[in-house]
């Protein structure tokens, strides 16, 4: 399937909505993605940076980051924050086995092969490289659960469905608008190693009880 880059219609109300409304969503997101990415230097590639959110906390760790995304209307935004390319993130404009660090903060379920995406990172990754994935929590978050009766979460049988869709429990999230596929857990951790990566760590974060966040730490082998 060609990439598509959905966001361009979504970019003003996207940088707004992270810094906004969703702020405190954003910053325990890339809480997360600190924790596990760790201080470093040279060059960590934001891939699917959207409007650049992480680009801060990623020089906050030393890093120097650089941003790639499908989305001309999202880099509009990221350029003012750090260097970017528009691109696919599974076909990146990169040199193999170039780059310390990658980082891919809340965009699988904005694609329709993760695993595909994971071998290009496996590919641009030095021996030795981190790999950091932060995303929306494959268990607990998706047209499959239903958040409005917390701290009750309802899971149904769609778990299942891998499917694209924009069903939402919230009418006013970034699924509800543009829409996403659901990777179940054992598909993303088996797409990280079916990758050749190494899985080193795993983490959640929750708002409260429930995580509504997974994230992980993989490396290139050396
Ligand atoms: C929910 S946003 C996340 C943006 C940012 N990482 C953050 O944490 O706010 C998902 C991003 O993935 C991008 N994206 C979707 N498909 C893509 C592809 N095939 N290649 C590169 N970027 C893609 C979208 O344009 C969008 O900016």
């Amino acid at each position: 399937m060609p990439p598509v880059a959905a966001y361009d219609a979504h970019a003003d109300w996207y940088e707004e909505y992270v810094r906004g409304k969703a702020a405190p969503y954003t910053r325990r997101s890339g809480d997360l993605l600190a924790d596990l990415l760790g201080p470093g230097q040279g060059t960590c590639l934001d891939l699917c940076c959207g409007t650049g959110v992480r680009a801060e906390p990623l020089r906050a760790l030393g890093w120097t980051p650089l941003g790639a995304d499908i989305s001309r209307g999202q880099l509009r935004h990221a350029t003012a924050r750090m260097p970017v390319a528009a691109a696919d993130a599974a076909a990146l404009p990169v040199a193999t086995a170039s780059l310390p660090a990658v980082v891919c903060a809340l965009a699988h379920t904005d694609l329709p092969d993760y695993a595909a995406v994971l071998r290009e990172v496996a590919r641009v990754l030095r021996p030795g490289g981190r790999f950091v994935h932060v995303g929306v929590h494959p268990c607990f978050v998706g047209a499959f659960a239903d958040w409005s009766d917390r701290p009750r979460v309802l899971v149904d049988e769609r778990y299942a469905d891998r499917s694209y869709t924009t069903r939402a429990w919230d009418p006013s999230g970034v699924r509800a608008r543009v829409g996403a596929w659901h990777v179940p857990l054992a598909d993303l951790l088996n797409a990280v190693t079916g990758a050749g990566l190494r899985l080193t760590r795993t983490a959640e974060s929750s708002p409260a009880g429930v995580a509504d966040v997974f994230g992980l730490l993989a490396l290139k082998p050396a």
